[in-house]
């Protein structure tokens, strides 16, 4: 048994690549209307022995493919750079951020895992890790075709690339760690760069997650900082340094560097946006905020104790006119993994879903799914109990011009009398109710990161 929490219960890896066809352990029917693939990703290291955190493990990619009330799953590897190298030496050659190896291989062309989302666009199904270049996946097979750069024009970018609806247009920036210096893309829906446009931030820090409105992109920078002189002194590559305090960057769409305005925000730490739009000079931004950054040390060598920052559902109100930012915290519930119906990114909505943890709060992981209603105010919870594990919600709408939350929620959940995983799918609307359909896995999923569903 491993000591390091990010190795035991679901947050262990699996070392089996699987492929189960036509389930019939399954409560309830699928829905005739869902008929695509959810595709997730997560860290699952081959060679667990030194590593450190959660984040740093490889990708493992897992799909369920559902048509006509059947369903498929599927699990495997991203076979990285790194994870080629690795496998064929036995052993982990690249640690992570908070221990670099001195065996470190210097030939290698790029360190990530991919391990963080998993996005269909422009015809390419794309495995994805923050600062790194994008990995093209199989969409049938999950095997592995290679590192795609948009033909050499954009050798890394982040994990979190927004979508208009609209137009199909997928919006990304990227960043250097120990820079100032990001980049803003945007591509259009066959995946030809339409725009970048380099920016400068007021410090390098660890940008996982930025928005965009309908003219707008933001650029949140926490003060979660990248130093890459610090390991030489035995210090962490990123510190919680709150004094620098938090800024958002507004750059319409079309906007040039010269059109960026940054405003101060309270000192905090966003890992995920729910949603942003506009309402009339104002920009609404949602977000599960942390009052400091977990998992990462401040400059006393301090990490925050468990339960002591936990992420609540916040909106930071921007007034155009008068250049302010006001915040309010809409929810105390701790939770992470925020996502909404999807059709409205950068507009006007209702609806967000997140994985949220109750009962017991000190514990790592999610246990509960839940429904923020936010034009009356209410949520409703799903608890699937203390010791079960919950991934990200995926939002489905039941039909493509259904109205906002009609649809389906699909949901991973460790379940830990079987050691296994179900898939719930849940009626979005009702998510407390009794479940459209569980689909019983005789295996793990471990805790991953993100994922998206796709139409056939
Ligand atoms: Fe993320």
């Amino acid at each position: 048994m491993y000591s390091n929490p990010f190795l035991q219960g679901n947050y262990a890896p699996i070392f089996e690549e699987n492929y189960f066809e036509n389930i019939t352990s399954i409560i309830g029917e699928i829905p005739q209307e869902l008929n695509g693939v959810l595709y997730r990703n997560g860290p699952n290291p081959l060679f667990p022995d030194n590593l450190k955190h959660w984040f740093e493990g490889d990708g493992m990619l897992h799909m369920f493919s559902i048509a006509n009330g059947k369903i498929s799953y599927r699990n495997r590897w991203i076979a990285t750079e790194r994870f080629n190298l690795e496998r064929e030496a036995g052993k982990m050659l690249i640690r992570g951020f908070r221990d670099p190896s001195p065996e470190e291989p210097t030939n290698i062309s790029s360190r990530t895992t991919a391990n963080t989302n998993i996005i269909q666009h422009g015809g390419k199904l794309l495995a994805l890790q923050e600062t790194a270049c994008s990995i093209e996946m199989n969409p049938l097979d999950l095997t592995t075709k290679g590192m795609w750069d948009f033909g050499g024009q954009i050798p890394q970018m982040s994990a979190h690339p927004h979508f208009d609806a609209a137009t199909g247009a997928m919006h990304n920036f990227a960043y250097t760690p120990g820079s100032n210096d990001l980049a803003y893309f945007i591509f259009d829906k066959d995946g030809a760069i339409k725009k970048t446009e380099g920016i400068s931030a007021p410090f390098s820090s660890f940008l996982h997650d930025f928005f965009i409105t309908k003219d707008y992109a933001l650029f949140p920078v926490h003060p979660l900082t990248f130093d890459m002189k610090r390991p030489k002194q035995g210090k962490s590559i990123l510190m919680w340094e709150p004094d620098l305090g938090s800024h958002l960057g507004i750059l319409p769409h079309h906007g040039k560097a010269n059109d960026v305005i940054w405003l101060s925000m309270n000192p905090c730490y966003v890992f995920h946006y729910m949603n942003a739009y506009q309402e009339g000079n104002k920009i609404i931004l949602d977000g599960l905020k942390t009052k400091r950054a977990n998992f990462f040390p401040d400059a006393n060598g301090k990490i925050a104790e468990p339960g002591e920052s936990p992420p609540e559902l916040t909106r930071w109100t921007i007034n155009l006119e008068q250049k302010k930012v006001t915040e309010q915290k809409l929810d105390s519930t701790p939770a992470e993994f925020p996502r909404f119906d999807e059709r409205l990114t950068g507009l006007p909505y209702r609806h967000g879903f997140v994985a949220a943890r109750v009962g017991s709060i000190t514990k790592l992981g999610f246990n509960a799914i839940v429904h923020y209603d936010l034009k009356n105010n209410t949520q409703t919870i799903r608890d699937f109990g203390e010791e079960s594990m919950v991934s990200e919600p995926v939002f489905v709408p039941r039909q493509k011009n259904s109205p906002e939350g009609d649809g389906f929620i699909l949901a991973v959940v460790y379940v830990p009398e079987r050691n296994a995983s179900d898939l719930y799918i849940l009626d979005a609307m009702n998510i407390d109710k009794e479940p459209l359909a569980i689909v019983q896995l005789t295996q793990r999923v471990p805790n991953g990161f993100h994922g998206n569903w796709y139409d056939f």
